[in-house]
């Protein structure tokens, strides 16, 4: 079998770094080094299930991806090409591209991924439900929260059938958003032109309007890491709304700095300094001389005394150990426990994991 990577678009964003500081400097960079790993992760994962040629769709300087991966060819025994393009040819076009590459003569479907998201990849399982269904295309879906943001996918429950596929709706048609983790018979190739294209808004909807698009719920931990910054963005711009409303909500006192919001159930320790922009969550609890700026702490979670976490995102009952210092777009998942004096520098750390040893640059931690 075969896989197709999307790696384009942060092509644009990576330019002018490539352009004024070394390679190295720019693989340091918060974005591109979990971008990386996040890509490596997912060529093991497709090795398991049989893939034998991964080929990266890439619309800029394509030996950053490929020396990055060259060790994992060897190691893995799996054939990385790129595919890449003079103008980026946006979620479909690379597909279109890459034909050749994907099409062996076997009939055997492709998978197709987004780059930027990281999970679970239950790759057999998608497998195996592709062959039982009989339509030309599968994705996976997971709920989120925020699903306008995304590509929402409107299904059947019992059989998996889409129904219909919106992408960044405007109006709320359901929770349940695409994945970007697909599996392609190779017909599919047929619907897709050379050119700019996107399969979320000229492919999928059309292959749902033939009854042979169906997906299939993603089991387990699913994050669009594009996302986070976002988020922390998010917040700052609701608290600055809230504080010109002069929302009762926005938390106020000699430890507060700036906009906070703090649950009343949290619990906040004495020598504090908290702000700008946070959110406490319900039952969290904040021990003495801890400093919090720039994140979200959900429910649950417990902070222990003279950590302090900036620009980050602390999961569901997780908890953050004594002189800890966690920052710059940390992102701890549900039910992570960071030891005590433990640095964090970006670190993206999938749920119920344990912390002992420091994160010194940005990576994910499975
Ligand atoms: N080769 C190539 N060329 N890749 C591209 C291009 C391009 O011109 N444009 C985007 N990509 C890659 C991105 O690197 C990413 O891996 C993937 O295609 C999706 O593009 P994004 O720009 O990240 O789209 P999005 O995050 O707004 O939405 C997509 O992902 C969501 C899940 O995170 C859609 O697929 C949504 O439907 C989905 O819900
Ligand atoms: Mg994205």
């Amino acid at each position: 079998m075969k896989a197709l990577i999307l790696v384009g678009g942060f092509g644009t964003r990576l330019r002018p770094l490539t352009l004024s500081v070394p390679k190295p400097l720019v693989d340091f960079a918060n974005k591109p080094m979990i971008l990386h790993q996040a890509i490596a992760y997912k060529i093991e994962a497709l090795k398991e299930v049989g893939v034998t040629e991964v080929v990266l769709a890439i619309n800029y300087q394509p030996e950053v991806m490929l020396n990055f991966l060259k060790d994992f060819e060897t190691k893995l025994d799996i054939k990385i090409t790129c595919s890449q393009e003079t103008e980026p040819l946006g979620t479909a076009g690379p597909l279109a591209l890459a034909r050749d590459k994907l099409v062996d003569g076997s009939g055997k479907p492709f998978f197709v991924l987004n780059s930027d998201v990281i999970s679970e990849y239950p790759f057999a399982e998608l497998i195996n439900f592709h062959k039982t269904h009989g339509g030309e295309a599968t994705i996976m879906v997971t709920k989120v929260d925020e699903p306008s943001k995304y590509g929402v996918v409107v299904m059947e429950e019992e059989t998996g059938t889409v129904e219909r596929f919106v992408e960044k709706p405007k109006i709320f048609v359901g929770n349940k958003i695409n994945a970007g983790i697909y599996l392609l018979n190779p017909s599919v190739l047929s619907r897709i032109q050379l050119r700019p294209t996107s399969i979320e808004k000229e492919v999928f909807p059309k292959i749902a309007a033939d009854h042979k698009l169906f997906a299939m719920v993603l089991p387990g931990f699913w994050m669009d890491i594009g996302q986070p910054k976002d988020y922390i963005t998010g917040l700052t711009l609701y608290l600055n709304s809230l504080r010109k409303k002069s929302s009762p909500k926005l938390a106020a006192g000699h430890q507060i700095v700036g906009n906070v919001l703090v649950h009343e159930t949290a619990v906040i320790g004495d020598g504090c300094l908290i702000g700008p922009d946070v959110a406490i969550g319900p039952g969290c609890v904040v021990e003495a001389g801890v400093r919090l700026s720039r994140c979200t702490v959900m429910r649950g979670v417990r902070i222990k005394k003279h950590a302090c976490i900036s620009s980050s995102i602390i999961g569901w009952h997780s908890t953050v150990g004594q002189w800890a210092r966690v920052e710059n777009m940390t992102i701890l998942g549900e039910d992570v426990h960071v030891c005590d004096e433990i640095y964090s520098n970006g670190g993206v750390v999938l749920p119920h994991k344990e912390i002992k040893s420091s994160i010194l640059k940005p990576e994910i931690v499975m």
